[in-house]
Order: C-alpha cells, then structure tokens, then sequence
C-alpha cells in the first residue's frame, strides 16, 4: 500500500461517522504497522487531533514582511537565494515551535520585482530527508522553471529558477514548495510568501498605500510542535486553529479616521475558505489574482477567498475613532465527516482608526484596459469528484479529477500553444473545490448552479477559482508555453491526494 492508498483508506474510516470509528481504526492501525506513517500519528488522536494549544497571543502591530533582498547590481535584474529549512518561532509565549521556512522567516520574505525584470533565484533545499521545489503561483513562467512536482529539489540540493516577469503581469502572486505528495504538510509547517510583480506606473494613488496581508492558520501541539494533519484535515483541507495575519494572531493596524487604504488580501491556507469583511464598512474591489481589474467594484459587503485566491480592495474608513474588525464569515463549503467547525464569526485582525481625520480619496473610474480573450477554438470538460468504496481489499477514498488519480507519467489534457480554449469545470462532489492552472491566468465566462448561468461582474485575471458544490464554472485561456502543466484543487491537501491531472502543450 503506498501512502496515497494509505491516506485514502484512513480517511474512509472517519467518514463513516462515530459508530464504526473503534473497530474500522483498529483494522487500520493494524494493517499499517510497518509502513511509512509520514506525519500521521495513530490513536487517540487520529480522527480530531490530540491536546492543542488554544489560546495564542493576539493584538501585537501588523507585522510588517520583511522584503526578499535583490543582490544584483543590474538594472532590471533580480536575484537572490531563497533557503528552506528548519528553523524556531516563538507563536505562544515562551514556547518554541519548529517551523520551517524560506531564509528564516514565516511567512516567507516578500519578492517584489518590476514587469519585464529578469528573475533569477537559487533555490536550496535545507528541509532534512524531504524533496521540495518552489512554485511561483499564477506567475508565467515555463514549466520547467515553475517548481511543479514533476522537478523536484532533493534534500541537500540546489538548483536556480530563471524567468522574464512579463508585461502588463503586474499583480499579487504567491510562491510555495509543491513537491509530489508533500505540498500540503510543507506550506502548513511555514512555507509561503508573498511576491508582487509592480507595474511601470501604478493607476491607483500612491496616498492609498498598499498593505499586503497574507493569511494563513496554524495548529500547535500543547508542547508547541506543529500539529501533524489529522483525518479531517486530510478530508476537507487543513483550516488551522489560529489564523495568522502576516505570521501573528489578530494584530492590529492604526491607522487615520477617513483613510482610503488599498490592501492586498491573500488566503494562504491550504484548505480554509475566507469569507471576509470589515465589520460596518464596504470594499471597493480594484484587483483579483493576476492584478487590476478593469474598473472599480464599489459596495462589497464580504469577498470570498478559497484557498490560493487573492484580490486587491480599497476600504474607506469612517471618520469616528475606535476599531474595525476584518472578520471571516460561515461560508458553506460542504464537510465530510465529524469536526466540522462552529459556525461563528471569526476576528482576523482590527484597524484601530486613531489620530486627526484624514479627507477622503476618490478613485480612478478605469483601472486599465483588459482584453477578452475572444472566441475559443477549443473546448476542454473537466470533472471535479469524491469516491468512497471498496477496492484491494480495503476501503478507498478518493478526490479526482476526471474519475482519475493524479499520476504525472500521464497527460490528461492536451493544448495547442496559444490557442484560446474554453475550459467547462463541473463539481459533481459534495464539498467546493478551488480550480488553479499552472503558468498563467484565464478569465471567467460564466458560473452555472442549479440551471442559472451568472456572468462575472467584471472583467480581472484569475488563476484559482472556486467551483462550489454541485456548481459549472466556464474560464478562458490561452497557453504562453510548451510542456507539461498541472492543474489541481488547491485544497492542498486534495492536491497530494491525487486531485490533480497534467496538460500537455505543444
Ligand atoms: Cu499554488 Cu499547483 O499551486
Ligand atoms: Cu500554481
Ligand atoms: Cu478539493
């Protein structure tokens, strides 16, 4: 049994509910003496986890990421090292948990490169015993230089990833480790960080600001150990006990009574959905995944984030002193098994409006131009779906993709380059799913549930969508490259389950 089947069949068990937990978890742990455990503790704390650390201390400054530096003297060049490995932060008080992370920080140190730069880092891989690779998400990038499973870094190695940032590609993308079957337990010990592509000239006033916030949750051991994924994280995607704002819990950001801010808001969680607002006040959306949307959004009362999605809002604050919470709401997102979380509204972080009253800003009425991609020549279907049953003697559980498993030695899809395709993605399971494509970004057509097709109210780049439950969500792309792609739900911990299959572009 390798570990996928593993995993697959320890997760069957806590589906089945409280009733056949005793006997199921016996049979299991029997049949898995011996075998690579990887991160997996059996026993008592098999199904929900054992005893957590539940309060962590809140309300510190927003931490401010610390930016990647560039060590080329070349106009237009950017370089540096990023090394992940083992190292120490101090989340609860007086207790030292290992993490792991890239040059020491978590999250890791934020890239911040031009459009047109050239893009040149060394990768080394510290973590002990593991490959690892870094992905740059939603960035285009050729398949070989995106880090995706099928190049993997070994432990102990190095190698260098060398890309053009290009034009009009400014936005808010992210990087992170994606080796074969160990994405998830690599972002969750600490791994992830922030890189934003800026543009020539930035359409939106610099007076806004410009604060990034990357989320991200965390489980802790009472002895202060990172929490080893449990059999409902590995059914539903890892939420994490606490959520982080920047690697702190619930910080706060003061700011003037008035203020105009433009923030960056990122779900770095590998299987959380966000639902997010700041209490008594609107958002006025300006950017999605792969940067500025056409023209501004104003009045939203709460954006959902699933997992691996960012956009870019700007919130006018009210000229009264005192707090404003940003808070996440219930967000239906489909449970399996026992542990589904309360339902309650959750702090995230606050801004503290304090200080003389600022005048308020208007706004640009068009951000910039984004063509439709036009007609497609192509259309491809894909399928989104969870099995349970019976298969080598034992119990299967299964997320995938086209009714298959991931397996990188196949091509699922085949594209031509630069040809437009409509992609049509159907969720026929009983949970939502984030759609992410590797090397590029699509825009959406339309969502269909339940017979209704909804057009997108505006018109942005995205490479992560969530297709809910029972739900058709119709994107349109085109392919800047040759190779091998992957795309996959970015419920990490589906993605190392096998929801994943490969493109193939000639
Ligand atoms: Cu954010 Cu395939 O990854
Ligand atoms: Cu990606
Ligand atoms: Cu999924």
């Amino acid at each position: 049994m390798n570990r996928r089947q593993l995993l697959r069949s320890v997760a069957t068990i806590a589906a089945f509910g409280p009733a056949v937990w005793p006997a199921l978890s016996l049979s299991a742990s029997m049949r898995m003496q011996g075998m690579d455990m990887k991160g997996m503790k059996m026993g008592s704390g098999m199904m929900g986890g054992g005893e957590r650390i539940t309060e962590l201390p809140v309300g510190q400054p927003l931490p401010e990421l610390v930016k990647l530096i560039n060590t080329s003297k070349q106009l237009g060049v950017f370089e540096a090292v990023l090394e992940a490995g083992p190292t120490q932060v101090e989340f609860a008080k007086g207790i030292k948990t290992e993490v792991l992370a890239y040059n020491g920080t978590v999250p890791g140190q934020m890239i911040e490169v031009m459009e047109g730069d050239k893009f040149k880092v060394t990768f080394r891989n510290k973590i002990v015993g593991q490959d690892s690779t870094i992905h740059w998400h939603g960035l285009e990038v050729p398949p070989d230089q995106d880090g995706n499973p099928a190049q993997p870094v070994a432990s102990g190695q190095e190698r260098v990833y060398e890309f053009e940032i290009p034009q009009g590609s400014a936005g808010s993308y992210w990087y992170h480790p994606h080796p074969h079957e160990n994405t998830a337990e690599q972002v969750y010990r600490g791994l992830a960080g922030v890189f934003l592509v800026r543009p020539k000239s930035d359409p939106l006033p610099q007076e806004l600001g410009d604060t990034v916030l990357i989320i991200s949750s965390i489980s802790l051991n009472s002895d202060g150990s990172i929490a080893d994924n449990t059999m409902t994280d590995i059914m539903n995607g890892r939420e994490g006990d606490h959520v982080l704002v920047n690697g702190a819990k619930q910080p706060v950001l003061t700011l003037a009574p008035g203020t105009n801010r433009r923030f960056r808001l990122y779900n770095a969680t590998n299987g959380r959905f966000l639902k997010l607002a700041f209490e008594g006040h609107t958002m006025t959306l300006v950017g999605t995944d792969g940067g500025l949307i056409a023209a501004p959004v104003a009045g939203l009362k709460e954006l959902l984030l699933a997992p691996a999605e960012r956009a870019e809002v700007v919130v006018n604050f009210q000229k009264t002193l005192g707090a404003v919470t940003l808070v996440s709401l219930t967000h239906e997102r489909g449970w399996m098994g026992p542990g589904k979380p309360s339902e309650s509204t959750l702090a995230v972080m606050s801004i503290n409006l304090a200080g003389p009253a600022m005048a308020s800003m208007p706004l640009p009425t068009k951000l910039r131009d984004i063509v439709d991609l036009g007609g497609p020549t192509a259309t491809k279907q894909l399928e989104f779906s969870e099995t349970m049953g019976m298969g080598n003697g034992m119990m299967n559980m299964g997320f995938l993709i086209d009714g298959k498993s991931f397996d990188m030695n196949r091509v699922d899809q085949r594209s031509k380059l630069g040809d437009v395709e409509l992609w049509e993605i159907k969720n026929t399971s009983g949970m939502d799913h984030p759609f992410h494509i590797h090397g590029g970004q699509f825009q959406i057509v339309e969502r269909e549930l339940g017979g209704t097709k909804t057009p997108p109210a505006f018109i942005g780049w995205k490479d992560t969508v969530n297709i809910a439950n029972k739900e058709i969500v119709r994107v349109k792309m085109r392919q800047a490259f040759a190779g091998l792609r992957m795309y996959h739900c970015h419920i990490l911990e589906h993605e190392d389950a096998g929801m994943m299959g490969t493109l193939q572009v000639l």
